[in-house]
């Protein structure tokens, strides 16, 4: 019995244990244990390497996950981690290990992650990246990563630059932004903006390091020389110390001077207001000593110029996630020891990734819960169920991208991407006045945020909301343009439009002007010309004569005395009585031709006046001008007292010696020769009438010129006789040539010789052109024009009966002259020549000859007088002795 009932009593332990046993499993059957990986690097080259720092964020997210009942109530998420030392040889092994071990999920690896994303993608294994920089892997579906890659900051870039309507851009980055800068890149064309430079440098830090020309102050000053002409807002993408470097060179091409120029920086870590002032001053520069916040307005042009975007500061609670972060980095299992010192001094700094290390989990497990809970709505959970759900990597990615946006430790609301990527969330710092002030920051000023990106349903870019309460202060009290108003190149400003049509404008007006000019000059010279011409020289206005267009002729006394006695046939010659008139003071000799009609002078004949005006010489009768009327022109020239030389020769009363002709007619000759090379060529109308003499017995040339004048005026009536007898000097030729209708008013100069010849044969002979013929002029001219009969001698003045004899070169000389043919007859210079005996050496003029007389003359009358006077004395000698014998010596 005591063994049955010890049997029982065993039985009944056996059952209870049994049931307990069997009760036992299934209250931890109701728990499927998953195991989920970790993949630190906690060692290894990588630098920032946050595996020591932030792996204590798992552990809190796994508690809170375990803990938590209605997340993930059938599942108990267990944790394997081991350190990859950032050697993906190390990581694909223990990948591939923890996967074979049941490992269902991977998180990390930090670092690189594409071959161990593409190891886990071979069982379609989520892998969730906190911390990644291979930017290929996004496209995998089994891969999501919480840390927002840098391109995701080009969204909120493009929105910023979209709402300041900033267009046109250049985007400068350092080499290892090269994918950011060519997303955002895409972007702007995208977006339609236009993208002026986009240019690579080598990272400040590696110039340096490998000694290259980039690491030179200059070098960024040759890059913005390049660029700044065709841009006015620049991104940058790079590192502080970059920014800091490109903004001073900006500065000293004074390019923030005016507020024209931006920069836009994208910094991918939060913000934290201790560090703001790493955008503007080199922190590196101060060690422990306070930092010294420049004032100067150059400093504040520069920093308002600025604008930064970063990722946005994580909410104020986020400080207490930090500190328990690094609590349970020393707890299991990690168990990381805390060294001393940094314990004592300041709190080892948790990075943002232990954030997105913790969103990571979490996210996951959200998503794998709701899967799980719509997977089980119509059956039960069962082990292998759990693990083909946990293991549809693409389904928890997909599941992930569907649940977000989510709401992160951070305290802020993140997206997925399409790919899985994080959004992140960035907000746009500005330069401001500010209070704050940390440790060895004292400034009143600091980069702020001033505005943020928010989410826009379904948008792909997130929308910039600026802080109403904190506007941007301008650097130029504006907001800068993209591109000026005028265009880069001053290319589209109307008023370079106008300018050029001023210029055009200007330029027509100044040929126009200059052409105007050109023409009235030549205008003004014609004119002056045309002015000198028509008399301004040489017409005389009729008011200035006096004494003959009042008063009618006035008879000049002189030559009324040289003129009396002579005979009536040269009485009745006009050319005997000079009629005479006062042009300004002075006595002038007046000729006047009358028409019958009205008389327009002819261009020709001014000109030809003009001409006379301007002949000067001793034996020409000088030209003073003409008084042009209607009808009539008056032509004044010098009066010459003695009168015409045919006057001279016609008076009996004057003597003319051998000296006296001599002189007479070597004037004659010199006053021809003038007119021979002179632009008149001939005289035409050469007789001894009208040769005029001096009183100083100079002979004088007049009544040249004027050929068609004289013809065409009306010749007073003179009668047949004085008609014929005015032509005894002309040439035969000449005179045969009258008749012609055709023919030409005027002369030659051979005919100009033959006269010469008459007048020589005058003057000798005294007894008219023809000598004493009895023949009538009529008669005489008929003779010269009627061709020579055979055997018939020339008519010509008879030279033998001449009465004293002149000499023979004289006679030859003469006949010379009226030779029949004009081409036989000698020229003036060679009559000169040839007449050069009659002046017998003597060169001196008739004038001195005469006061050699005169003077001998005196002395002899003082002789004369002194003769006389002596007689007187002698006269009154003798009377006195006369008297002296008459009267009584007493009275004596
Ligand atoms: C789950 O894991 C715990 C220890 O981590 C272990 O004790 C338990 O037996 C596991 N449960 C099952 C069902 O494997
Ligand atoms: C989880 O629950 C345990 C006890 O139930 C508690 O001690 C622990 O603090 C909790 N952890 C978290 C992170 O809430
Ligand atoms: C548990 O998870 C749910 C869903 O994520 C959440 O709403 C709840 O606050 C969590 N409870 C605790 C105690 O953390
Ligand atoms: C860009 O321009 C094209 C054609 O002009 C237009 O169809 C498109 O809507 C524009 N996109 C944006 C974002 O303005
Ligand atoms: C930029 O413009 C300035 C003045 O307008 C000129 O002197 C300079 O040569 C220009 N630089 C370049 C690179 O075109
Ligand atoms: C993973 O999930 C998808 C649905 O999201 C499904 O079509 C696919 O068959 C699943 N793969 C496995 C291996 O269960
Ligand atoms: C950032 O976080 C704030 C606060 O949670 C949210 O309102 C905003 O939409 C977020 N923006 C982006 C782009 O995720
Ligand atoms: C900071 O600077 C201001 C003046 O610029 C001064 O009044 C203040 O005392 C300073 N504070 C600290 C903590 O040095
Ligand atoms: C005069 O001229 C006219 C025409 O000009 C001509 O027909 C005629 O023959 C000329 N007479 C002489 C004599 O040359």
């Amino acid at each position: 019995m005591i063994e049955g009932d010890g049997m029982w009593r065993g039985a009944r332990v056996l059952v209870l244990a049994a049931l307990s046993l069997l009760a036992e499993p299934s209250l931890a059957a109701k728990k499927f244990n998953l195991t989920i990986g970790y993949l630190p690097c906690i060692t290894g080259d990588l630098r920032d390497r946050q595996g020591l720092t932030i792996s204590g964020a798992l552990s809190i997210a796994l508690e809170e996950l375990n803990n938590n009942t209605s997340l993930l109530p059938d599942v108990e998420l267990l944790l394997e981690w081991h350190d990859t030392k950032f050697d993906t040889v190390t990581a694909t092994r223990l990948i591939t290990d923890m996967s074979c071990a049941g490992v269902v999920a991977f998180f990390g690896p930090e670092g690189r992650c594409h071959t161990e994303a593409i190891v886990a993608q071979s069982r379609n294994l989520p892998m969730i990246s906190y911390r990644c920089s291979d930017y290929q892997t996004s496209t995998l579906s089994n891969f999501a990563r919480l840390e927002p890659p840098g391109a995701q900051a080009t969204k909120s870039v493009i929105s910023l630059l979209r709402y300041y309507r900033w267009n046109k851009f250049s985007i400068l980055y350092e080499e290892s932004w090269v994918t950011v800068a060519l997303t955002l890149e895409n972007h702007a064309k995208k977006n339609n903006m236009t993208v002026n430079h986009q240019r690579a440098v080598i990272d400040g830090y590696k110039c340096c390091e490998d000694k290259m020309t980039c690491c030179a102050p200059g070098f960024w000053y040759q890059f913005i020389q390049d660029t700044k002409n065709k841009t006015r807002i620049y991104v940058f993408l790079g590192s502080t110390s970059g920014l800091i470097e490109m903004m001073t060179a900006m500065e000293s091409l004074h390019l923030f001077s005016k507020g024209e120029y931006m920069v836009i920086f994208v910094d991918m870590m939060t913000y934290s207001p201790k560090e703001a002032l790493k955008y503007l001053i080199k922190t590196e520069d101060r060690v422990s000593t306070k930092l010294i916040c420049p004032n100067t307005i150059d400093f504040k042009k520069r920093a308002q110029s600025l604008l930064v975007v970063v990722s946005s500061e994580p909410s104020s609670d986020y400080e207490e996630f930090t500190n328990k972060v690094r609590k349970y980095n020393t707890l299991a299992p990690f168990t990381f020891k805390e060294s001393v010192f940094v314990n004592q001094f300041f709190s080892k700094f948790v990075s943002i990734y232990a954030a997105y290390l913790y969103d990571s989990v979490k996210l996951y497990a959200r998503a794998l819960d709701q899967i799980i809970k719509e997977e089980t709505r119509n059956e039960p959970l069962t082990e292998a169920k759990l693990r083909s759900i946990a293991t549809n990597g693409t389904r928890i990615v997909a599941k992930m991208i569907q649940s977000s946006p989510y709401k992160s430790i951070t305290g802020m609301s993140i997206r997925l991407d399409e790919r899985a990527d994080s959004e992140g969330n960035f907000s746009v710092l500005a330069f401001k006045p500010t209070k704050y002030q940390d440790g060895d920051v004292n400034c009143s000023y600091s980069m702020i945020p001033v505005g943020h990106f928010q989410h826009q349903n379904k948008r792909e870019f997130p929308e910039y909301k600026l802080n109403p309460r904190l506007p941007i202060d301008w650097p130029d009290s504006v907001k800068p343009e993209d591109e000026p108003s005028c265009g880069f190149l001053n290319e589209k400003c109307p008023k370079d439009d106008s300018q050029i049509t001023s210029l055009v404008v200007a330029g027509t007006l100044a040929v126009t002007l200059f052409c105007a000019l050109v023409v009235t000059i030549s205008i003004y010279r014609k004119w002056k010309i045309e002015q000198e011409i028509e008399g301004l020289l040489w017409k005389i206005d009729p008011q200035e004569i006096a004494g003959y267009l009042g008063s009618g002729l006035v008879w000049s006394p002189s030559k009324l005395s040289l003129a009396s006695g002579i005979s009536c046939e040269s009485k009745c010659c006009t050319q005997i009585f000079t009629t005479t008139a006062q042009f300004k003071g002075n006595v002038v000799r007046i000729k006047e031709l009358k028409f019958s009609k009205k008389k327009d002078i002819p261009r020709e004949i001014m000109k030809e006046m003009r001409l006379l005006r301007e002949l000067r010489h001793d034996n020409l009768n000088s030209f003073i001008g003409a008084v042009v009327e209607p009808l009539r022109v008056l032509i004044l020239t010098d009066y010459c007292a003695k009168g015409s030389l045919y006057d001279i020769i016609e008076n009996e009363d004057i003597k003319l010696d051998k000296m006296f002709i001599s002189s007479l007619i070597h004037d004659l000759i010199k006053g021809m020769m003038f007119i021979h090379t002179s632009p008149l060529i001939f005289h035409g109308n050469l007789k001894s009438s009208n040769c005029v003499v001096t009183s100083r017995w100079m002979l004088q040339v007049a009544d040249f010129g004027l050929h068609e004048l004289r013809a065409c005026a009306e010749n007073e009536f003179i009668g047949e006789h004085q008609y014929y007898r005015g032509l005894l000097w002309k040439a035969p030729e000449l005179l045969r040539e009258m008749d012609n209708p055709n023919g030409t008013v005027g002369g030659t100069q051979k005919g100009d010789v033959y006269a010469f010849g008459i007048i020589l044969y005058e003057i000798i002979a005294r007894r008219g052109p023809f000598g004493l013929t009895g023949t009538e002029p009529k008669d005489i001219i008929e003779r010269l024009k009627r061709p020579k009969l055979d055997g018939e001698e020339v008519f010509r003045p008879n030279t033998d009966a001449l009465d004293p004899p002149p000499e023979d070169y004289v006679v030859a000389c003469m006949k010379d002259c009226w030779a029949e043919d004009p081409n036989l007859r000698p020229d003036f210079p060679t009559i000169r020549s040839r007449l050069k005996k009659m002046k017998s050496g003597k060169s001196r003029n008739i004038m001195d000859q005469m006061m050699d007389m005169m003077e001998k003359y005196a002395n002899n009358l003082e002789e004369l007088v002194t003769e006389r006077t002596r007689l007187l004395m002698e006269e009154k000698q003798k009377t006195e002795d006369l008297l002296h014998r008459m009267l009584p010596k007493r009275w004596t």
